[in-house]
């Protein structure tokens, strides 16, 4: 068993482990698809996004569907190569690495995914499922089950049901499932792709409470993918929301959460409902006009502008960069030329 952390999570910041390099830095990555058969324009899903992940932190990578986040987590695991920018973890600049370089580095980063029955295989055991990331990594057949009987017991299953098939499990088990096999090799950092999204609501916190637990007790970071602010709120000490492929603001979680600075973080967080009724009755909310631009054809300057309560000439003809204002205290950065000032 992987010894547990007794010390909290580093403090997050703009940077968050000033000193010390982060775990993960990520840095203007772009990611391009090609249009379908030629006949339209090439998809840059990813354009130009820069963070930083420290051990153990979580960063809450937040957006609409087709924003760009899951191309984000799937680059940083490497199941996809960056266009351009560059990905390093552990100081190591792992954006063009060929898989037999990689292999050594897969037992520090693994990935959680959406849909927990879709990423297990139906016809493998659950003790199979677990052992997989061991074995790929050179571990013994009985090492590997001894550690997933320890993994099932850490993610809150029965041990003794290593010989189930994941048909025999609920969504919300089988997501415990998919969570031991990702802590399999002792990963760093794990990539929790929209972790609990196919999941029912009342399953959703508990999913949540215990990826905030294993983060504490196994000092793991975290990049946490959602569309909904409200689900990475619990886990996460940073936030980053991305639109149309580009982050638009991020910060530390009370900054953001209290503050946001650009009116699509706004409009996100005015879809959260709130605990308090009364809270609730008195909830500002603000509807985004139409859908979400075809990403194939993104609108000029700021590419929110065509949706945005306050867009001006300027936000028309000149793309907005992602700066630090002054008033938005440490590590709080929007990509807009008129941020709110709360
Ligand atoms: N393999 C691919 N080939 C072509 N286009 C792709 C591919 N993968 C993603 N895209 C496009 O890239 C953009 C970003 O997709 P991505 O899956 O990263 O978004 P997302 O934010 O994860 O969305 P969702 O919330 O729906 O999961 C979308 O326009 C999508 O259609
Ligand atoms: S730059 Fe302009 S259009 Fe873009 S978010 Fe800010 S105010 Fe809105
Ligand atoms: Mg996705």
């Amino acid at each position: 068993m992987t010894t547990p952390r007794t010390s909290p999570p580093p403090a997050a910041a703009d940077s968050p482990s000033r000193g010390t390099a982060p775990l993960l830095s990520v840095r203007d990555v772009t990611r391009t698809f090609p249009g379908k058969r030629g006949r339209t324009a090439p998809v840059r899903a990813v354009d130009g996004v820069s963070f930083d992940v420290a051990a153990g932190e979580t960063l809450g990578l937040v957006g609409e569907s087709g924003c760009g986040k899951s191309t984000t987590g799937r680059m940083i695991v490497r199941l996809l190569e960056p266009t351009s920018g560059s990905i390093t973890f552990d100081g190591r600049d792992i954006s063009h690495l060929g898989q037999r370089e990689l292999h050594p580095l897969r037992r520090h980063l693994q990935m959680v995914f959406q849909d927990p029955h879709a990423s297990l295989n139906p016809r493998q055991t659950v003790a199979r499922i677990i052992a997989e990331p061991l074995l790929a990594q050179g571990g013994s057949a009985v090492d590997a089950r001894r550690r997933a009987a320890d993994l099932m017991e850490l993610v809150g299953l029965i041990p003794e049901h290593l010989d189930r098939y994941p048909h025999e499990f609920s969504g919300g088990q089988a997501q415990r499932i998919g969570i031991a096999r990702a802590l399999a090799t002792g990963p760093r950092l794990v990539i929790a792709d929209e972790p609990v999204s196919a999941l029912d609501v009342s399953v959703q916190a508990q999913i949540v409470n215990l990826m905030a637990r294993l983060q504490r007790e196994l000092g793991l970071a975290y990049l946490f993918i959602a569309h909904d602010l409200s689900v990475v709120k619990r886990v996460c000490n940073r936030v980053a929301v991305m639109y149309l492929g580009r982050i638009v603001e991020i910060g530390p979680k009370e900054r953001v959460y209290a503050a946001p600075a650009h009116p699509y973080t706004r409009a996100l967080l005015s879809a959260v409902p709130l605990p308090d009724p009364v809270a609730e009755r008195a909830r500002e909310r603000l509807t985004l006009l139409g859908d979400p631009p075809n990403p194939a054809a993104p609108p000029p300057g700021c590419t929110f502008h065509p949706r945005c309560p306050k867009a001006q000439d300027r936000c028309r003809t000149e793309a907005p960069v992602l700066s630090g204002a002054e008033r938005s205290g440490a590590g709080h950065r929007v990509a807009c030329h008129f941020p709110e000032t709360v």
